[in-house]
């Protein structure tokens, strides 16, 4: 944010905070923090995948904590209903507006209107691309991310450990991998496909690994909008061409819970079962139903990505840019959104195999025993 905007950021809150101490009730949201804040506007793309229910929820709870108002809105993958829900809370008024794109592309002209009024933008998880308009970034080491799905892969084969450590005696191979890669419209499938593929390709260049499909490039592995039944049906394809002779396929690298599962449903359909030849597939954002699937064994790992601890990064910089302060970032230099350099708190991921379940999701309190079942 420009340090006019900045300046005038902290007027309007000052201003909004000024008011609400005159107002009875305080203004406030229903968390009990007092309120008169102002509104937030939290956009998220949608509700079809759990994590960005919980981030919502996390999001919403903190900051009504903090004494704000919150318009929590879920675009269900629909570029315009976004759109209109962003200028929606423009319109209402909101001081700040906490964004998870469909499309990091598609809002530069509605966010450039909202900062012309002053309104601060951060782009929670995916990167707002193209726009002057975005203030920071909050998310995890998607790079990082991309490099601990590799390692996964690579110790369900015996290959490394989950740190990527070579392990000794490992076995030759060749094994058989497929590739896939999140929607090409989300800044993240790139840092998640590169950061794997820095750790794949010596094994694809040794012949320990073989893609057999051929299909290495972004452009041909990725996934619109993340969707599992798309993942599905590539995955049935592939199986049809490539591996209807009796080869296995060993291992799948896949970029999300909801697309591991639609790799899972088309092995299934082709008639693969879990045991000896099932192959290791990885995952992200340890979602529920995927967390049972690495407990019956059917997905190797998951990458945990505490959805609670990003809402509380993302909350930290709104009301510090509300208040005219300058928030803690940790990487002045990763994330260019084609305009600028977005100054971004990276948080770190956690690989989630059977052995971590119940230390890092259990304990943690992110799933019950009894939810995991
Ligand atoms: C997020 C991932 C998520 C994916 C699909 C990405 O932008 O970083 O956590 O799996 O979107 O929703």
């Amino acid at each position: 944010m420009k340090k006019k905007s900045i300046l005038a950021a902290v007027a309007a809150g000052a201003l909004t905070l000024g008011l609400a101490a005159c107002s009875p009730a305080g203004g406030g949201g229903e968390g009990g923090g007092g309120g008169g804040g102002g509104l937030v506007g939290v956009a998220m793309p949608t509700k079809s995948s759990e994590r960005w229910i919980q981030d919502g929820e996390a999001l919403k709870n903190q900051l009504e904590d903090a004494g704000y108002d919150v318009d929590l809105q879920y675009a269900e993958d629909d570029i315009a209903t976004q759109v209109s829900q962003i200028e929606n809370m423009v319109t209402k008024g909101a001081v700040a507006l906490i964004v998870a794109a469909i499309d990091g592309t598609t809002l530069t002209s509605v966010l450039e209107d909202a900062a012309a009024g002053d309104v601060a933008v951060i782009a929670y998880d995916r990167l707002l691309r193209d726009t002057e308009a975005v203030s920071y970034y909050a998310t995890f080491d998607n790079f990082l991310v991309g490099q601990q799905q590799a390692w996964s892969v690579l110790n369900g084969l015996g290959l490394t450990e989950l740190d990527g450590t070579p392990i000794d005696g490992a076995p030759a191979g060749p094994f058989n991998i497929e590739l896939f890669a999140g929607s090409l419209d989300d800044n993240n499938a790139f840092f998640f496909f590169e950061g794997a593929m820095e750790e794949l390709q010596p094994f694809i260049d040794a012949g320990t690994l073989v893609v057999k499909s051929g299909q290495t490039d972004i452009e041909q592995v990725a996934t619109l909008r993340w969707d599992g039944e798309t993942a599905q049906s590539r995955m049935e394809d592939i199986l049809t061409a490539n591996y209807s002779g009796g080869d296995q396929v060993d291992a799948v690298l896949s970029p999300y819970d909801g697309i591991s599962r639609g790799i899972i449903s088309a092995l299934e359909g082709s008639g693969y079962t879990t045991g000896e030849e099932w192959p290791i597939i990885s995952g992200q954002d340890a979602e529920l139903d995927s967390v049972k699937a690495i407990n019956s064994g059917e997905q190797y790992a998951t990458i945990f990505k505490d959805t609670r601890d990003l809402a509380e990064k993302a909350v930290e910089m709104t009301v510090a840019v509300l208040e005219g302060e300058e928030p803690e970032v940790n990487n002045t230099e990763d994330y260019d959104n084609g305009v600028k350099v977005v100054p971004s708190f990276l948080l770190d991921p956690v690989i989630v195999v059977q052995d971590n379940i119940t230390s890092e999701l259990v304990d943690s309190g992110y799933w019950t025993e009894e939810e995991i079942g």
